[in-house]
């Protein structure tokens, strides 16, 4: 989700911790000597400790690429998707488009109805799900497959998500039911099948696979929450059910081969009444609201609570209403923050949410490569600005024969609900550590910060557990991908305008002021990518280093554009990152707002080596000197600039067919800065893409899945 949005509900800024300053205690015991030693060669052992064992293949049938063929495309303003030289991208399914045989055709003028049949808005995260000809699951065939994607949110001015509306919808409260209703189909999952004659792809409008997964699904409570007393809600009094689930960014492909989707941004959609901390009395809850982002009072994005005495719009309240839990929804913020476990092939199966993976705002989850009698390890980020970076470990070992068992979710069960989930602190001296979430862990079992009585507490409100412990506050956790070959995980750190001078450290080193026009932009304003190799994938001890900085290739090189980057490769705002499968390219995206007036955001591709082939550097912040670890300089044959966006857009979700040779990515919200007042007026519409690109009806932009194939047939990248 973009960072332009006016309403900020993107924004979240609620850890108030001072757990950097605890980081720069640790640091300042550290010697200079002591500094520069850690970046050498720890990540060729780490890599080579990766590499070992009977790890089981996840996909593949591509060749490796070891630099990039492309001609790397220039930066862009323009309305359109570019691509390079000799490479086609086309639109194949956009906000609307029917589901069913049975349901009309998109109009795109704000009058179509049955959004639970249509593909949903805000089109993010993706995954490939392979289907043979007989429509049993394939990890082999190229030409058939479903799409498993979020839908993360939807675009909205003030409360109404006005390109859905006739006339805009209503921008007061209270909001008409009608109009909350379709608000609500638009969020959430679709599963959508897709296939290519051989020349051309198209989605399948009346494929059985179909399905749409929306705030209303029904989901079952798994991991060690289920049952919690934090999560009774009149709708579920046991607390092992809840409806939906919201603002989904990342994804991810679990061994066991279903698709995971992780939920971020959902604080924002729920109202707290502004006594609701005093009818609350004591419940330790009002320190995790804050924490969470909900102070009492606040409104919510788009109003639904206030639609009418219906179920459906009451549970947006999330106050102590009722004399109980059981009879209101002061607990239904406690349902969402998690990880969703979905089988693709299968549309009857239940979503579950599975809260051993910790409750925060979710990305992408990347799982190290399995290797057989090893736990499955998952790592994660918390995107706001000063949260942290999470892994999970599964008590229960990898079993190669789960890789293609028939009961996908009953290995999901066994992987995810029992485990242990870390926190990453990172030091100084270029390595880090592992912090247990734990009530093994005596900081959080006899915690003076937080009342922590049991590990559903830990799933519940681990960012206070992270606090607790003095895990490191980043500079916006967003997406991150293993590499394939070393192991080694890579995160991008979007931006942070929080971050200053007394704040900034080893791992997060950058402060600086950027233009925009005239306008001043403060801190990490373009943002980095840490890249951490673990000893080993459960172990608790890791060695990191920062694998690219983004800057403007113009910006000074000793404070900002540490990286080198040059016209080919400049960037801004990191947030998408996957590894194929296929070829081992890094895809980078960007969802940026300080560097759009030059360009509009992109995708790059990235042949990165690895932890440790760069080396130390000295970032002056007056009087401060902070030294960070910067990789090996990047050239155009191993970072280039592949694909531009059309205007408003942010670039998002990456997956491939297994030989590399269709790469599906997603448009997410063109024209986002349109103006509500000119909704019926498409000249004034920052975008009209994808209709101007001769897809669907009408001039309204929309959010809208495309598919890359090279002209030669040849992999994308190559
Ligand atoms: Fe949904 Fe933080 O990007
Ligand atoms: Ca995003
Ligand atoms: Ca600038």
């Amino acid at each position: 989700m973009s960072t332009q949005n006016p309403t900020n509900f993107n924004d979240e800024d609620s850890n108030t911790t001072s757990n950097t300053a605890f980081e720069q205690v640790l640091d300042s015991r550290l010697s200079r000597r002591s500094l520069f030693k850690g970046a050498g060669l720890v990540g060729v052992a780490a890599g080579a400790t990766a590499l070992t064992g009977c790890a089981t293949p996840m996909s593949g049938g591509g060749a490796t690429l070891t630099s990039l063929g492309f001609k790397p495309v220039a930066k862009s303003l323009a309305d359109k998707v570019v691509v390079p030289e000799g490479y086609t991208a086309q639109v194949i399914y956009a906000l609307g488009d029917p589901l069913t045989a049975t349901t009309p055709a998109f109009k795109n003028d704000g009058t179509d109805a049955a959004f639970e049949q249509r593909a949903g808005d805000h089109h993010d995260g993706m995954e490939w799900f392979g289907l043979d000809a007989s429509g049993q699951p394939s990890n082999a065939f190229t030409s058939r497959g479903l799409l498993a994607m979020n839908h993360e949110a939807t675009t909205d001015e003030k409360l109404s998500s006005f390109f859905i509306h006739p006339n805009g919808g209503t921008a007061t409260l209270p909001r008409p039911a009608a109009e909350v209703d379709k608000e609500l189909a638009i969020h959430g999952l679709s599963f959508v099948e897709v296939q290519t004659n051989g020349k051309q792809w198209a989605y399948k409008a009346a494929s059985p696979f179909n399905r749409r997964v929306t705030t209303m699904t029904p989901a079952a409570i798994h991991g060690p929450a289920r049952g919690s007393e934090h999560l009774v809600t009149k709708f579920s009094a046991d607390a092992t059910s809840s409806r939906g689930t919201l603002n989904n960014c990342g994804t991810g492909k679990t061994p066991w081969g279903t698709f995971v989707s992780g939920e971020e941004n959902w604080y924002g959609y729920f109202f707290r009444d502004a006594k609701d901390d005093d009818a609350r009395k004591k419940d330790k809850q009002v320190q995790a609201l804050k924490r969470y982002g909900r102070k009492a009072g606040e409104a919510s994005r788009h109003g639904w609570e206030s639609a009418g005495a219906d179920d459906r719009f009451v549970r947006w309240n999330n106050s102590a209403v009722a004399a109980s839990a059981k009879e209101d929804y002061r607990n239904e913020m406690n349902t969402f923050g998690y990880v969703v476990e979905v089988d693709a092939y299968d549309t009857k199966a239940p979503m579950r949410k599975r809260t051993g993976l910790g409750r925060f705002a979710h990305e992408s989850v990347a799982f190290a490569r399995p290797v057989a009698g090893q736990p499955i390890v998952a790592y994660m980020g918390d995107d706001a600005r000063g949260e942290y970076i999470y892994k999970f470990v599964s008590e229960a070992k990898w079993d190669p024969k789960d890789a293609s068992g028939a009961n996908r979710l009953a290995a999901g069960d066994k992987y995810l609900d029992k485990g242990t989930l870390f926190a990453a602190r990172f030091k100084g001296d270029g390595t880090g550590e592992w912090l247990e979430l734990s009530m093994n862990n005596p900081v959080l079992a006899g915690s003076s910060y937080f009342e922590f009585k049991s590990n559903a507490d830990m799933a519940i409100f681990t960012r206070l557990a992270a606090d607790a412990v003095g895990a490191t506050k980043m500079d916006r956790p967003e997406w991150n991908g293993v590499h394939p070959r070393t192991g080694e995980v890579y995160f991008t750190l979007t931006n942070n305008s929080n971050r200053t001078a007394a704040t900034a450290d080893a791992v997060n080193p950058r402060v600086y002021t950027d233009m925009k026009g005239s306008k001043e932009q403060k801190g990490n304003v373009n943002g980095h990518i840490v890249r951490l190799a673990d000893a080993s994938p459960a172990g608790a001890s890791f060695k990191w280093d920062i694998y690219v900085f983004g800057a403007e290739a113009g910006a000074d090189k000793s404070t900002v554009n540490l990286s080198n980057l040059t016209d080919e490769n400049d960037m801004s705002s990191p947030d998408g990152l996957v590894f194929s499968p296929a070829t081992g390219v890094c895809w980078i995206q960007t969802d940026d707002g300080a560097y759009t007036d030059k360009t509009n955001c992109m995708m790059l591709a990235a042949i990165p080596g690895k932890q440790g082939d760069g080396g130390p550097r000295t970032v002056k912040h007056g009087d401060k000197n902070v030294t960070t670890f910067v990789g090996k300089t990047p050239t155009p044959t191993t970072l280039a600039r592949f694909l531009v966006g059309p205007k408003g857009s942010e670039i998002t979700g990456w997956c491939e067919t297994p030989d590399g040779r269709a790469v599906f990515i997603n448009i997410q919200h063109p024209g986002e800065s349109t103006k509500m007042a000119d909704v019926n007026d498409p000249s004034k519409y920052e975008s009209q893409w994808p209709a101007n690109a001769g897809y669907g009806a009408g001039q309204r932009p929309r959010s809208a899945t495309i598919v890359i194939t090279k002209n030669d047939g040849g992999t994308i990248g190559s």
